[in-house]
């Protein structure tokens, strides 16, 4: 593997919304075709050999939204995650969940356990659902942990960087999103250090396996430093 490897993906899936305004249909009908485009990109991921993918999924402030599409989206997370047992199996897709899991329904906490341990021992992908996942929150998530282990100053960025939740996975080397934004929106901050970025206008429901051999296209042209001169 060398630089031009894209090993950990980062996609801000966004536009599902406007997906589904733009048909005059309701916005939950742009979440589930979401999820229809979600199982595209991790196949295309897949056939990309992209090891790490990470999805952002639900934000910490997207509890901001009217009740009834906050509990939609709890709820596809409750029902849809496990009923896909059979996809992740044959695909050798291992599932894990990275976000704040202190706040949410026990309902849905369940259907997370259940997917992740169902899924422990593929390996041809990690796919990573941030749910209930903000930047802010994981590095405040981190430095609790550490006050709690009653570990003494100076902290160094190697001991944050250890109590990050899955410490094992690496840097996101690129983070891409839909819908023609071009913010972060509290996002992998602390492990987006260094990544590539790509801000595309076609809005997530439109993504597709093809659109990831582009993403990568894309990576690939980019020179990354790190702080030094490149090669
Ligand atoms: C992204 O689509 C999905 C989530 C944030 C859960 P949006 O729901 O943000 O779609 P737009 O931005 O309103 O079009
Ligand atoms: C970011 O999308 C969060 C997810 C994709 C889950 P939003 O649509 O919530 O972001 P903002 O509010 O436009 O920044
Ligand atoms: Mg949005």
């Amino acid at each position: 593997m060398d630089d031009k490897d894209l090993i950990h993906l980062g996609i801000i899936m966004d536009g599902n919304g406007r997906w589904a305004s733009a048909r005059n249909l309701p916005r939950t009908a742009g979440h589930l075709e979401g999820l229809k485009a979600l199982r595209k990109c991790i196949l295309g991921s897949i056939s990309n050999n992209i090891k790490f993918l990470s999805l952002y999924a639900f934000s910490t402030e997207n509890w901001k939204r009217p009740d009834q599409e906050v509990k939609y989206l709890l709820n596809l997370v409750a029902t849809k995650l496990p009923a896909e047992l059979k996809f992740y199996n044959t695909n050798g897709i291992r599932i894990l969940v990275r976000g704040d899991s202190s706040n949410i329904p026990p309902k849905v906490a369940a259907a997370i356990k259940k997917t992740e341990d169902a899924t422990e021992n593929n390996s041809t992908i990690t796919v990573i659902i941030c749910f209930n996942y903000g930047g802010q929150n994981e590095i405040a998530r981190a430095v609790n942990e550490i006050i709690e282990e009653k570990i003494q100053a100076p902290i160094t960025p190697e001991i944050i960087r250890k109590h990050i939740q899955y410490p094992f996975v690496p840097p996101v080397d690129m983070i891409v999103r839909s819908a023609g934004e071009k913010r972060l929106s509290n996002f992998l901050l602390w492990e987006s250090a260094y990544s590539e970025f790509g801000f595309y206008d076609k809005l997530f429901p439109e993504w597709n396996e093809d659109f990831i051999k582009v993403i990568k296209n894309d990576f690939q042209k980019r020179t990354r430093k790190f702080g030094g001169l490149g090669k």
